[in-house]
């Protein structure tokens, strides 16, 4: 807490991340869910392991297979928002959600019997699937909300999110921050109701806090912008 004010800017943050000074970061981003360094507490052994195995890519692709029902052949999600787009998320990330369902934090009764651990066969296959979903590209063509609320979404996300989703809003797979560039907007607006309402549980506090004081409108401004943002990570950048 005391240490927050000077890491409010996306500039400052990232000297922060410059100057190597992720270890301090990262306790002052995550002050009571994660313990010091290590990843977040409410991952268990099996999800703490999958963090560090080599993945087989071939495998997560083969595990994929049970997903793509619902995220799509190539992980891309539906248009509409209802699946969310799982390619090009960082690893991390994908690792902590399927925590985050098992644990109540996410209620989604199609998605939950897909974070049992059976599905995967143990930690190494949520590894491979994790790591499989990271390496693909993301889709071009992405839902997205009305253009004319694009400029009051750019104002909305500068002044309250690029400081932990960064500037292009790729966030960071060392400290569990989802990429939510080029995600579909009616998948990232419902998210965004769910925390404001507590009824998603996973939600960092400085996150909430912000997005407490936004309005709706503020909101759908903001989803509609982030979804119009072109992936960077991938292999596959949106042409203009
Ligand atoms: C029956 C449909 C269905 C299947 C099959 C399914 N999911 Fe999902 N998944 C969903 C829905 C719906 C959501 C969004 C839940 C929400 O809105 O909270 C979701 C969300 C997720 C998220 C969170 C994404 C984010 O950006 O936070 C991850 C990760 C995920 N699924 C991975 C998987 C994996 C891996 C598999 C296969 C092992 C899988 N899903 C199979 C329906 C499904
Ligand atoms: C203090 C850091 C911080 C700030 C500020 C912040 N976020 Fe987040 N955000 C996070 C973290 C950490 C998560 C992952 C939470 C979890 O583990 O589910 C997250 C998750 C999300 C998700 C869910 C992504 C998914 O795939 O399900 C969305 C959407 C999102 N943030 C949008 C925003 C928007 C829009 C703003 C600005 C209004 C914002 N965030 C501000 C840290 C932050």
């Amino acid at each position: 807490m005391l240490y927050l004010p000077v890491t409010e800017t996306p500039d400052q943050l990232s000297r922060w991340l410059k100057l190597g000074a992720a270890a301090l970061l990262f306790q002052v981003l995550f002050p009571a869910p994660v313990v010091a360094m290590g990843p977040p507490a409410s991952l268990d052994e099996e999800l703490t392991q999958a963090l560090d195995l080599e993945p087989d890519l071939e495998n997560g692709k083969a595990l994929f297979e049970m997903c793509a029902s619902c995220h799509g052949p190539d992980a891309q999600g539906s248009r509409d928002g209802v699946y969310p787009q799982l390619a090009g998320q960082h690893r991390s990330v994908i690792i902590k959600q399927i925590s985050d369902f098992r644990l109540g934090n996410r209620a989604n009764p199609d998605m939950l019997p897909f974070t049992e651990t059976d599905v995967f066969g143990g930690s190494q296959g949520i590894s491979d699937v994790a790591s499989y979903l990271a390496s693909l590209p993301m889709t071009p063509e992405p839902g997205v909300g009305p253009e004319d609320t694009f400029a009051r979404g750019e104002k909305v996300y500068e002044d309250n999110c690029s400081v932990c989703h960064d500037d292009g809003a790729e966030g960071f797979d060392d400290f569990f921050f989802p990429k939510i560039q080029g995600q579909h907007y009616g998948y990232t607006l419902r998210e965004l109701k769910k925390m404001k309402e507590g009824e998603r549980k996973n939600v960092y506090h400085g996150m909430l806090r912000r997005i407490q004081k936004l309005s709706m409108e503020d909101l759908e401004a903001v989803a509609n912008y982030v979804s119009r943002l072109p992936p960077t990570g991938g292999e596959d950048e949106l042409s203009e």
